[in-house]
């Protein structure tokens, strides 16, 4: 079996390239990677001799019709993106050029060579926000799309085009719309890991607003599972929502953080609100969990205590980040705040 993993040098797609290799030794792994500011080398380090990588921008035609035709591959696993909603604030247009058209690209490019199997990372923000009063609401695969931020009206046209090719053009494909993840290799610049290193180097915590909006977390491991399900197992042309049910104010995980790196919660700093920020997110796993049976399997406190743990053991690798390009964005991005 020969799978495309594209962003496979950035937070998911670095994780789900480690998983595959564990778990399908005899898969051939072709990595796609614009390596952005987000995509790191050092990331795949551990299994760069048992994959294939190639730099290439998902949205060059040429090129990644290129890459296909050099490798036939039968599956397509799409997470490359901009991902960040702080910075499709300050400048969307990259998010349409690589969200939107990257997508058709590669659903081109997979129509040509014959894929069996294209499938879309795409997000739970498609669906918009909750309001925080209504904990029995959840987004289901039936909610309707409803988008906030660049970003996420970004990734929700990606999802439309990949529809639009299944049902035209009968593209093999499925979609999955997962929650927030946290773990290793997770960029400095999202909650959870900017939050270990400002804490780590006493600096002010920013939480946005009064820290109350909430998010559903999913170990990333846990996303590559359901993944790897949905690409061998799932419907084609259905939608999969993944998430377990792990909800929390960004303020909780804040203080979780400080407490674990025994570091004092007078670090916290409130700062203006992001703007169109979104109120809640929460998944309702059921389709998933019924139809193939995925259930996660890090519970938050064991999975927040190994991502804490995993940044005090691998300051080599974010702190080179952290430093450079990513100080002039936080600075623009927080300075003045
Ligand atoms: P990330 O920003 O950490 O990584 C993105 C990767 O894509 C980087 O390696 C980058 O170099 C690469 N990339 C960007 N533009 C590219 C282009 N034009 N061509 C080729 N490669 C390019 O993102 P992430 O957090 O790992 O997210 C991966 C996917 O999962 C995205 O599609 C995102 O929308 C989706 N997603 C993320 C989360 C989350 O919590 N992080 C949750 C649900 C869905
Ligand atoms: O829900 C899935 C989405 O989760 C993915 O599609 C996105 O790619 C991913 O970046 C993430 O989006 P969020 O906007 O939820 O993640 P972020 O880490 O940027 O922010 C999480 C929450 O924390 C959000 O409510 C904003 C808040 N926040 C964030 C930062 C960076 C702060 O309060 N302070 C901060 O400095």
């Amino acid at each position: 079996m020969k799978i495309v993993v594209t962003g496979g040098a950035g937070f998911i797609g670095g994780n789900f390239v480690h998983y595959m290799v564990k778990k399908h030794p005899d898969y051939e792994i072709i990595v796609i990677d614009k390596l952005t500011y987000a995509g790191n080398m050092e990331t795949l380090e551990p299994v760069i001799d048992k994959i294939k990588f190639y730099k290439a921008d998902i949205a060059d035609r040429k090129e990644i019709f290129k890459i296909f035709e050099e490798n036939k591959p039968d599956i397509v696993v799409n997470f490359a993106a901009e991902s960040h909603v702080d910075r499709s604030i300050e400048n969307p247009e990259v998010f349409l050029k690589t969200n939107i058209l990257g997508t058709q690209v590669l659903m081109d490019a997979s129509r040509e060579y014959g894929v069996k199997r294209y499938h879309q990372v795409s997000t739970d923000e498609v669906y918009g926000d909750l309001p925080l009063d209504r904990p029995d609401m959840f987004f289901t695969e039936d909610t309707p799309i409803h988008t906030s931020s660049p970003y996420s009206a970004s990734k929700a046209s990606a999802d439309l085009l990949v529809q639009a090719y299944h049902r035209t053009f009968g593209l093999p494909v499925t979609i999955s719309r997962c929650s927030n993840n946290y773990g290793p290799y997770h960029f400095p610049e999202k909650l959870i890991p900017l939050m270990i290193a400002n804490a780590l180097a006493d600096k002010p915590l920013p939480v946005y607003g009064e820290g109350l909006n909430v998010r559903d977390w999913l170990y990333v491991e846990d996303h590559c599972s359901a993944i790897d399900l949905i690409i061998h197992n799932g419907k084609v042309g259905e939608v999969y929502n993944i998430g377990g049910h792990n909800e929390k104010a960004n303020i909780y995980i804040v203080k979780k953080i400080l407490e674990l790196l025994g570091k004092p919660e007078s670090l916290i700093t409130y700062v203006t609100d992001r703007k169109g920020h979104d109120l809640r997110y929460a998944i309702d796993p059921t389709k998933i969990h019924n139809e193939l049976g995925w259930l996660p399997e890090t519970k938050f406190d064991d999975g927040i205590v190994k991502t804490v743990n995993w940044y005090l053991e691998n300051k080599d690798w974010w702190e080179k980040i952290i430093s450079g390009e990513y100080t002039e964005y936080y600075e623009k991005m927080y300075g003045n705040r």
